[in-house]
């Protein structure tokens, strides 16, 4: 059972404002994208790495990563959209030998391997799997003139991160279709609930924050701080 991972790399991350998309950031020295890449390297479970980054970034995407993990990643091109940055790595060749595909973002550094087993258990039992947090706020429906709609029952929530795990065919088939129909999801597993097929929650972790904004790099920098 092999399991690859698609890491998408394409934003040009325009919420956090400066020259370099946030993804290639340094985050205590190393960049963000580093140390996603270094933390599935590290995994005997992970097969292919595979990358999704814009033409403008490709050649000092390889070059960094050169620089840290030689010949261990492959890269793809990313697209317009995230969705499609994924839907041409589900494309590579590298994927061929692996039946479980995990795509998780690469502004997301501070994960553990725990989590990635989690959630690979969980795809193995289930076929899709991803990671959610209870909000600690509580959500409400708004309507379109700036008023509540409807209340949620925090219990039933979920805010969700990556890694998301599937089996190959599954995600393929979900991707396929979405395309064809023009479904854009905004995470990997709207797409698979597209498809009619079943997801399974697991537990998220609470430092596995997506690094969005400056203010969410020093918050990633305080939760290094606290782990050494
Ligand atoms: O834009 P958002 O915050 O949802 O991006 C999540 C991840 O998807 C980031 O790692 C970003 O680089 C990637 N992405 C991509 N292709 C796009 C847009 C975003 O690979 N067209």
């Amino acid at each position: 059972m092999s399991v690859a991972v698609i890491i998408p790399a394409a934003g040009s991350g325009t919420r956090f404002g400066g020259n370099l998309p946030k993804q290639y950031m340094p985050l205590h020295e190393i960049p963000l994208i580093i140390r996603t890449v270094g933390m599935f390297a590290s995994l005997p479970e992970i097969g292919a790495i595979i990358i999704a980054v814009s033409d403008e970034m490709k050649e000092f995407a390889e070059t960094m990563m050169n620089e840290y993990y030689p010949k261990r990643v492959h890269f793809t091109s990313g697209g317009s959209e995230r969705q499609i940055s994924i839907y041409n790595a589900l494309q590579h060749g590298a994927l061929e030998h692996a039946n479980t595909v995990l795509v998780h973002d690469a502004v997301r550094p501070l994960f553990t391997p725990a989590l990635v087993r989690r959630v690979i258990d969980a795809v193995r039992e289930h076929g899709a799997a991803i990671p959610a947090l209870t909000p600690k706020d509580t959500i409400k429906k708004l309507t379109r003139d700036g008023f509540v709609e409807q209340t949620y029952n925090r219990a039933m929530l979920g805010s969700v991160q990556t890694p998301q795990g599937f089996d190959k065919e599954l995600l393929l088939d979900a991707y396929r279709e979405a395309m064809l129909d023009k479904f854009i999801g905004t995470d990997d597993a709207s797409v698979v609930e597209y498809l009619g097929s079943p997801v399974f929650v697991v537990q998220g972790e609470e430092d596995n924050i997506k690094i969005t904004t400056q203010r969410d790099m020093q918050l990633a920098e305080l939760i290094l701080k606290d782990r050494e």
